[in-house]
């Protein structure tokens, strides 16, 4: 602001609160103004450059968590692959798991964040079949109770193997791993927990990994038709799973034919 007024200190007042960053009265002296414009440009620039490099910083804390999100999706598909090397079941079977288990949540209404992290965590289920011999877990039929047994604690297995991660996808993998074999009745293994005391992530998967199981070929049964497999889950409902989960997965025909279609083995 340059202005004729040198005594009205309210003028002042009243530019600087306008907005001006500088206040020089008449006559100019040149000097004073190439100075306290030099100045001025200065201020300027350094504020451009702070703005632009708070710009910087956001794109590279961006990129950074980008990566490391990345890293999580490959730290979670290199252990569903290392599982798929010792399981007979197929790399769909868990692709489809993660399809059918994701649709299932979306008509139970849960959020994305929590659709996105069950589509991630459920083809952890059977991760601790790793630790299972293959001379147990490749036998066709004909399991002794004692193979049995030591079959079922691929779900602790799993459990141990996840559950201290800082990974929040992995931790839900861990519960998953831990309670996809419960039963809604109690009935089921490692805990025999009942009802809403197995987790919902569990209760979800047990539904897809089940069904998807008996739909397709594994090596002591052909596939069963679609039928036959609706038939027993609805007979299953309240017994072996959570009632709203099986209304939430029958209420997906259509897009569960799709995840057939794409995934086929
Ligand atoms: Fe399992
Ligand atoms: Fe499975």
């Amino acid at each position: 602001m340059i202005t004729a007024y040198t005594d009205r200190s309210d003028i002042k007042m009243m530019a600087f609160k306008a907005g001006a960053t500088e206040f020089l009265t008449k006559p100019i002296d040149v000097a004073e103004f190439a100075a306290r414009t030099k100045n001025l440009v200065a201020l300027r620039e350094s504020q451009l450059m702070q703005r632009d490099r708070a710009r910087l910083l956001a794109t590279q804390v961006e990129e950074a968590t980008m990566r490391i999100t990345q890293r999580e999706f490959e730290t979670l598909t290199v252990l569903g692959k290392a599982a798929e090397y010792r399981d007979p079941e197929t790399a769909n079977h868990i692709l489809r798991v993660a399809h059918l288990s994701k649709l299932i949540s979306g008509n139970l209404g849960m959020d994305a964040n929590e659709q996105d992290m069950i589509f991630h965590a459920a083809p952890l289920h059977d991760v601790g079949k790793i630790g299972i011999p293959d001379s147990i877990l490749l036998k066709p039929a004909g399991l002794t109770d004692d193979e049995y047994n030591l079959i079922k604690t691929h779900t602790i297995i799993g459990y141990n193997m996840l559950k201290d991660s800082s990974s929040l996808y992995l931790r839900a993998g861990a519960e998953i791993a831990l309670t996809h074999h419960e039963h809604y009745s109690g009935a089921g293994y490692p805990q025999g927990l009942l009802g809403d005391g197995i987790s919902l992530y569990g209760r979800i998967v047990a539904v897809a990994d089940s069904y998807d199981a008996m739909v397709t070929r594994r090596p002591y049964k052909e596939p069963w038709p679609v039928e036959k497999a609706l038939k027993i889950i609805t007979l299953e409902k309240g017994r072996q799973f959570d009632p709203i989960i099986v209304e939430a997965f029958l209420a997906l025909p259509h897009e569960a034919e799709t995840l057939y279609e794409r995934y086929t083995d």
